[in-house]
């Protein structure tokens, strides 16, 4: 059981009636809390959660609709985030309760102040290095919409400026990634067909491959909703026509590919988890035909050649700068 969870269960007469979990980990206490439902924004979670309890958790970027009594927010990593789904459940819950739980070590202290527009906060609990906050909704806010707290920036690609829309919580929101900027530098020569961003965040290596390579079929994947629904504002910004997926991992992803683009994923809220890239190296051969060509950039300190020449074939640095790395290797 997640620790935020146990927390939570030490007040579990709290939570009996139709309380809506936000951000909720894929563990039992859907089962402990009959009454309860879910909205989950990541895929494996959201998977997991189906499995077990079926019909239970609302995946998505928008609350369920639904009507809850009460509401729990598991803290989200980011602060934005966390305006977006107090704002989105706070305006549901006129004199009702909300409830804010986290763990020390994600700031859930200082996120507790993220209530005060709402009512007085409270903290009731402090355990298993966790903390719950609640707050009656004395004010309850109008609902922002989502699209009204997206940023945008412009990038000026060699085929024409490429805008690039990203929504709260989305990877390096309102601003390109340093590692990106240098994959974005050195798309040449990809081999033509199917082509696969993996952890595509806000969309901007698969619509610039596809504003490059307008022939190609291009499928962005990410684990994260709202990222998946920043990549279709990107691509609809762009007057650019490619599939969106949310799943976990490249095992979500479509086989006979000719190429996979990525600035993997290795951190996972506070924790380093560098599953879902190891994963991906993997497996890559799998996804891809013969001659097609995985391409990723890294931090240079992160040791992914051997891993890459093991599982694919001869991985070559095809550029080094600014602390980064971009890999290439071939399936022969
Ligand atoms: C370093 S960011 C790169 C984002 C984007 N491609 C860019 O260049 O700005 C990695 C992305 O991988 C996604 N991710 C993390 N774990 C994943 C998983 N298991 N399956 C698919 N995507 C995942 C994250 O949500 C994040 O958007």
């Amino acid at each position: 059981m997640d620790p935020r969870s146990e927390v939570l269960l030490r007040q579990a007469e709290l939570f009996q009636g139709s309380v809506l979990l936000a951000g909720l980990p894929a563990d039992d206490l859907l089962g402990r809390l009959p009454d309860a439902h879910g909205w989950c924004w990541h895929a494996g979670d959201q998977a997991a959660l189906d499995a077990r309890f079926a019909e239970r958790s609302h995946f998505g970027v928008n609350a369920p609709e639904r009507a809850f009594d009460t509401a729990v927010v598991f803290l989200p990593k980011s602060k934005d985030l966390t305006d977006y789904i107090l704002n989105a459940l706070a305006s549901r819950l006129a004199g009702r309760e909300l409830y804010l739980v986290g763990e020390k070590r994600s700031g859930i202290e200082g996120a507790a102040k993220q209530l005060n527009p709402f009512g007085k906060p409270r903290k009731l609990d402090s355990a298993r290095h966790c903390q719950l906050w609640q707050v009656t909704v004395a004010t309850a806010p109008e609902a922002k919409s989502l699209e009204s707290l997206a940023q945008t920036y412009e990038l000026p690609l060699a085929e024409g400026p490429l805008k690039v829309i990203s929504l709260p919580g989305v990877f390096s929101h309102g601003r390109l990634d340093r590692g990106s900027a240098l994959l974005l530098e050195h798309l040449d020569k990809l081999p033509s067909g199917h082509l696969l961003d993996f952890g595509c965040g806000a969309g901007v290596l698969g619509a610039a491959v596809k504003r490059r390579y307008p022939h190609n079929q291009v499928t962005l994947l990410d684990v994260d909703a709202f990222a998946a629904a920043s990549s279709r504002l990107t691509l609809a910004a762009n007057g650019l026509e490619a599939d969106v997926i949310t799943g976990d991992g490249i095992d979500a992803a479509p086989m006979g590919l000719s190429a996979i683009l990525s600035n993997p994923p290795f951190h996972v809220g506070v924790h380093t988890d560098y599953f879902a890239t190891e994963n991906l190296l993997r497996k890559a051969a799998k996804h891809l035909k013969n001659g097609g060509e995985l391409r990723l950039v890294a931090n240079s300190f992160l040791k992914y050649q051997p891993l890459i020449e093991e599982h694919l074939g001869v991985c070559a640095i095809k550029a080094e700068g600014q602390g980064f790395r971009i890999y290439r290797a071939k399936r022969g």
